[in-house]
């Protein structure tokens, strides 16, 4: 049976999967793969993605520091969505989180995004505060935090 798996791959072994995420990029235009690859190189940045027989499913993005985190972006394929992937690889985060001493974290989704909204709902994140026209189309964006407990 298949079994998805989530790890936290090096950055060696990420860009050796990425020309499978790099193929997503029509459908995941908000953030520049080369941006990704470049911030995983500092300090407190890490992807943790999910696999199935070696290939790509997903991956969320993330940084921390000082005792704080924060989710930049997480990612499914159309095709692979509604099966618990997002899921999975935000738990396995903030697990992960939780082990280097972080025990707040935050995140920002636009308004309209209802499917982030419910899956950052179902984590325990609660609704902090909404920044009145955030992102450059002038739509709102709802920030989201969680602690560690
Ligand atoms: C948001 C996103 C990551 C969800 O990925 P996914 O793997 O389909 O999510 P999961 O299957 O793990 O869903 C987990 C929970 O999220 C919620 N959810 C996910 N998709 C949903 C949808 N379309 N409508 C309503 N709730 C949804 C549900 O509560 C779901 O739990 P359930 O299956 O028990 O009902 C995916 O839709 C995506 O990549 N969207 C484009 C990128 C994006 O918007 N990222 C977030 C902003 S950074």
């Amino acid at each position: 049976m298949k079994k998805i798996k989530i790890c936290l791959p090096s950055y060696k072994d990420l860009i050796s999967l990425w020309p499978d995420v790099a193929n997503w990029s029509q459908d995941w235009a908000f953030w520049p793969i080369e941006e990704v690859l470049k911030s995983l190189q500092s300090e407190g940045c890490f992807v943790a993605i999910a696999t199935e027989n070696d290939q790509v499913l997903g991956f969320s993005f993330w940084k921390y520091v000082a005792g704080e985190g924060e989710l930049l972006f997480v990612f499914v394929p159309q095709a692979g969505r509604g099966r618990g992937i997002a899921r999975q690889m935000l738990e396995f985060s903030l697990s992960h989180l939780k082990s280097v001493g972080v025990d707040l974290v935050f995140l920002e989704v636009r308004f309209s995004n209802l499917a982030a909204i419910r899956l950052y709902e179902a984590l325990g994140f609660n609704l902090l505060s909404t920044r009145k026209q955030y992102y450059k189309d002038g739509e709102d964006a709802l920030v989201y935090s969680r602690e560690l407990a």
